[in-house]
């Protein structure tokens, strides 16, 4: 069988630089905007975002070509995934023109988004589907409509976001997932509604453990409700059996439910971390590679990109950086402490 240029391509870049840990460079999230239509309290919290905050000017924003281009020098590097995240990814018109430039790029098996749902109509997720998007992962901290309308701090009501959901799965954006970020205190209280209400219909949900990332300012360790708590907290209610990973480097332990009726995960990135198969290199949407969620500074790739950089030149710029990659904060956290000049970056900008 002789090779076509396509497929030499995709087996040469089989290879990966690996970074000091043996780590490869596999997944590029990608963040489109800096901008959120909410409000969450632990992400974008009012004080911080409200009028006087000045978002990212329209023209620092990569463009769809650059990002296309971007996007294909890592898939070169190795990267089979790519998620699109923000702040809000659905607030960037045009979304499914750069999706479909994505999905044609060699080397690229997955292409996934996170959103908050509040603007996901059918024909937004028709149009998505249609351009090559694989997957959504929708956010929901709460199923209690007071209590989600809280959370977001702009009065939105739930039932728009569990549309949403819908409107993902009737696409084909499958399996749809929806995470959760639970807080002490906070959205306790929706662990088993939400595990009921999404039991037997196909939905993954997953629980995530409260981070200390940029945003999270009154983090603080007993606001974490730990993986461990939730599963024997839904195990009680729903008996609970552990799955194995369905791919390596998997953020979330996943569970089924003994009844049949589907899975459940916790991603326990606090108790449990899971730097050890890391793979994963985040795009901020002015075009800065970042090697952790929780750096504090990126490498900027979009000046060298406008000032005309060959490919060569920025995949020697790219796989520099990962080679000398030695992240694994949440391994460490606790044990290191940042100095006041290294703040991590914020999770609206760089994306979850
Ligand atoms: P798929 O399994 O491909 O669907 O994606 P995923 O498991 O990466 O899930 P998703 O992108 O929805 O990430 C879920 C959450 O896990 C994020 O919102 C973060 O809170 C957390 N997370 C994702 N990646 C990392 C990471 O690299 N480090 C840490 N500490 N947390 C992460
Ligand atoms: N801890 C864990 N997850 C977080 N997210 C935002 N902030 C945090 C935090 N401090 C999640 C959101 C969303 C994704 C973009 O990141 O809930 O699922
Ligand atoms: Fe927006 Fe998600 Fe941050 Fe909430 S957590 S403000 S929905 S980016
Ligand atoms: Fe990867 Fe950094 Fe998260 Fe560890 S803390 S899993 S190195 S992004």
């Amino acid at each position: 069988m002789s090779l076509t240029s396509d497929n030499h391509r995709a087996a040469a870049s089989d290879s990966t630089p690996l970074d000091r840990f043996g780590r490869g460079l596999r997944d590029l999230r990608i963040s489109l905007t800096d901008r959120c239509n909410f409000r969450c309290g632990y992400c974008m919290p009012r004080h911080l975002f409200g009028a006087s905050h000045a978002f990212l000017p329209r023209r620092e924003l990569l463009s769809f070509e650059e990002i296309e281009r971007l996007a294909g020098l890592f898939a070169r590097l190795g990267v089979r995934k790519l998620r699109l995240t923000g702040g809000e990814p659905l607030l960037r018109r045009d979304l499914p023109v750069l999706v479909k430039r994505l999905a044609g790029l060699p080397g690229i098996e997955d292409i996934s988004l996170t959103t908050n749902g509040a603007l996901l109509d059918t024909a937004y997720a028709r149009a998505l589907a249609g351009a090559g998007l694989r997957r959504i992962t929708v956010s929901l901290d709460a199923l209690d409509d007071d209590l989600f309308r809280q959370i977001n701090d702009v009065g939105f009501p739930v039932a728009t976001v569990l549309a949403a959901i819908d409107h993902a799965a009737q696409a084909g954006l499958t399996p749809v997932k929806v995470n959760v970020v639970l807080r002490k205190g906070v959205n306790e209280s929706q662990i088993l509604p939400l595990a009921e209400y999404f039991r037997g219909t196909g939905v993954v949900l997953r629980f995530i453990e409260y981070m200390d990332v940029g945003g999270a300012a009154d983090w603080q360790r007993p606001a974490v409700v730990t993986a461990d708590q939730i599963i024997e907290r839904i195990g009680q209610r729903w008996p609970l059996e552990p799955l194995p990973a369905s791919q390596p480097g998997e953020t979330a332990r996943r569970f089924r439910y003994a009844d049949g009726q589907g899975e459940v995960g916790v991603i326990a990135s606090v108790s449990q971390p899971f730097c050890g198969g890391c793979t994963r290199a985040r795009l901020s949407a002015i075009g800065e590679l970042y090697t952790c969620l929780f750096a504090s500074r990126g490498m900027d790739l979009r000046e060298p990109l406008r000032a005309g950089a060959s490919d060569d030149a920025l995949l020697a710029l790219i796989s520099g950086r990962w080679v000398s990659r030695d992240d694994r904060y949440s391994e460490l956290r606790g044990r290191v402490r940042r100095g006041d000049d290294a703040q991590p970056v914020n999770m609206s900008y760089i994306g979850g």
